[in-house]
């Protein structure tokens, strides 16, 4: 896919894995020579600053009030990483106080002109900026800042994980919103997290039939499915996994997100 793109990563539930693909999607973009930007549009649960464990001086909540300037709100992480490429990040604050600022105690006027700003912002990262890959992680649910993020969207990866209750609610999802997103150009793309026993690789399927199974899950939500990603346990139940593209690029989580990459190349 060329670059001057926008992906974003977003599920009808929580706990789909969209945190932990979309730091390691960047990580690899920006190790293998690309200049990323990461944002944490999960402005009402974000995770991003834990993750990282960086405290920001300025939050994407103050670029999107207007207190702050672009400038001093993305943190260039570039040299904490092993990377050949940039990375950059735009953090959410996660203070009680700063989560309602946004949520309830706006009217809606301040919230199209926050949106406005918010595209705005989009478009300088593109052009003047020039990263050449902006990453958006999101709310689950049709809340009012997924939405805005999705219509930001270039391409949209909708996670989930193949049970019923996300199966049943990516589809109410996807025929509420998909026509208008697919109006603003965007690009939707289901994948499956957390597969039980499957795997892209042949030699690590253990007996589920994959193919099928995508086939099953198309059918229920009417997208296509891009990609399906194995359950890894270590992954599951580690305290603290980070960025695993860079840190453990032999670790078959990371071989797959590169095989995502080359998925996505064709595009
Ligand atoms: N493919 C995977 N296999 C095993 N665990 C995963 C996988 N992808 C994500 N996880 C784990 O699932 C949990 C939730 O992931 P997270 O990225 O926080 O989801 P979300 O952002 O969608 O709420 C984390 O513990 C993460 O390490
Ligand atoms: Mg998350």
């Amino acid at each position: 896919m060329d670059p001057g793109k926008v992906m974003v990563f977003h599920s009808y539930k929580g706990g789909t894995g969209k945190t932990t693909l979309v730091a390691n999607l960047a990580a690899y973009y920006a190790k293998n020579g690309y200049k990323v930007c990461l944002l944490d549009m999960d402005l009402y649960a974000p995770s991003l600053v834990s993750y990282f464990q960086i405290t920001p001086k300025k939050y994407l909540n103050n670029l999107l009030h207007d207190e702050s300037t672009i400038d001093e709100t993305l943190i260039d992480i570039t040299e904490k990483l092993d990377i050949s490429g940039e990375f950059f990040l735009g953090l959410a604050s996660p203070e009680k106080e700063d989560i309602q600022s946004i949520e309830i105690k706006q009217d809606q006027k301040w919230q199209l002109e926050a949106l406005r700003r918010f595209l705005v912002i989009k478009r300088r990262l593109l052009s003047e900026y020039g990263f050449d890959y902006i990453f958006l992680d999101t709310s689950p649910g049709i809340r009012y800042w997924s939405i805005n993020s999705l219509a930001a969207s270039d391409i949209l990866f909708m996670l989930m994980k193949v049970n019923n209750m996300d199966i049943v609610g990516t589809k109410k999802m996807i025929t509420e919103i998909y026509d208008s997103l697919t109006r603003y150009g965007s690009k939707t793309y289901a994948i499956l997290n957390k597969v039980g026993g499957a795997s892209p690789f042949a030699e690590y399927n253990v007996g589920e039939n994959i193919s099928g199974l995508i086939k099953e899950v198309e059918e229920s939500i009417g997208i296509p499915v891009m990609f399906s990603i194995p359950c890894f346990c270590d992954l599951q139940f580690s305290r603290y996994e980070f960025l695993s593209t860079i840190t453990r690029s032999e670790h078959q989580f990371s071989k797959i997100l590169g095989e995502l990459v080359n998925t996505l190349d064709s595009f």
